[in-house]
């Protein structure tokens, strides 16, 4: 049995007094981009990245990031000042180009100087060169090689190579992160995050080895004390097995998300055929506000990856980071003398 979430308040310091940065102890392409000391990201997600998220991870080591999609500009905008009062670390944020807002989240972040945008679900070209006249580094997500190619030649500084494992939205080629990663490396001369699957330390060397320059987590970080989601979707993630989430919404918008009666309903009408539209009203409005930020664990969409099979308990975001160095230390020391097993 996994234990259950841990009782307390979120307790990430509002102060920017920090230690002086020392020199990366796992030193990649990533780190010296965006100038951070350790190949970790946090994913920028809907309802659950918040400034209290993306600045706790910032302060410890990892590289923030502002989950957009579900903010109006105005709030957008709010986040990031809190984000500059909680931390001088490096930070970022993330803007999903297929919500209609995409335009005005871009706009504030250059109006806020906002030196790192990772951007998904769209074509990141239309806005590269005006980032990169304001000094942006643009990091575009995709979940195929093709989509890799073309967000290089578009101008993306870095590409995150997100398999189908991950929670969110996922693409129906289906390809997971084991394929993809070393794939993409091949494919692109920019440096590639790894995405889906991953949370922890052992994840962490595995797409080292296979060619990539750090991790994105989601799902991990959404069940962490600073995230905004909801408690109880907490608990559903630190509840879910290996095989508790389901890709759902195949005909509106592949998403991944544990199993409960809403996906259940989706599933049955999927197989009878249901058309598109016959999803959407099914669906409703607003259901991942719901599930995550709500905590409606029956109605809501609760977006996590399969990788919620490994995540025990509601850490915080520093945790978190530590553990997962530590377990890739550990990691590291092991493959020798396994390898000598293996002889
Ligand atoms: C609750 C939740 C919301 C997410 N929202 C977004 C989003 O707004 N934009 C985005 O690019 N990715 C989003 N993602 C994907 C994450 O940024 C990340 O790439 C993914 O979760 C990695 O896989 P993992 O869940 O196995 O860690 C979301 C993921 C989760 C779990």
């Amino acid at each position: 049995m996994k234990s259950r979430i841990a009782n307390g308040k979120p307790t990430w310091n509002a102060t920017v007094s920090e230690p002086p940065d020392p020199m990366p102890t796992i030193r990649t392409r990533i780190t010296d981009l965006f100038k951070i000391r350790y190949p970790i990201v946090q994913g920028g997600m809907i309802w659950a990245a918040g400034h209290r998220l993306a600045s706790a991870v910032s302060k410890a080591g990892g590289l923030g990031l502002i989950g957009g999609g579900s903010m109006d500009p105005e709030l957008f905008r709010h986040h990031i000042h809190c984000c500059r009062c909680e931390t001088t670390q490096p930070f970022g944020v993330n803007i999903p180009l297929l919500y209609r807002h995409a335009e005005d989240l871009i706009q504030v972040a250059l109006e806020e100087k906002v030196k790192i945008i990772f951007t998904s679900a769209g074509n990141p070209g239309k806005y590269t060169p005006r980032l990169h006249e304001a000094g942006c580094l643009v990091v575009h997500v995709v979940p195929t090689v093709t989509l890799a190619r073309k967000a290089a030649e578009r101008g993306a500084d870095a590409v995150v190579a997100e398999g189908v494992e991950a929670g969110g939205h996922d693409s129906l080629q289906g390809v997971t992160t084991l394929a993809l990663v070393p794939q993409v490396v091949d494919a692109v001369s920019v440096p590639v995050i790894a995405a889906g699957g991953l949370a922890d330390g052992r994840g962490l060397a595995a797409v080292l080895a296979l060619g990539a320059s750090g991790i994105q987590m989601g799902t991990r970080f959404a069940a962490t004390l600073e995230s905004s989601a909801h408690p109880d979707y907490k608990q559903a993630v630190v509840e879910a097995a290996d095989d508790s989430t389901v890709l759902t919404l195949l005909k509106t918008g592949p998403t991944r998300m544990i199993r409960n009666a809403f996906t259940q309903r989706v599933t049955e009408a999927e197989s009878q055929g249901a058309s598109p539209e016959e999803i959407k009203a099914l669906e409703g409005y607003n259901r991942s506000r719901k599930g995550i930020f709500e905590g409606d664990r029956s109605e809501g969409k609760i977006e996590a990856g399969q990788s919620s099979g490994l995540i025990r308990e509601v850490l915080t975001a520093r945790e978190v980071i530590d553990r997962v160095i530590a377990e890739y230390e550990q990691t590291m020391k092991l493959l020798p003398i396994m390898e000598r097993v293996a002889k």
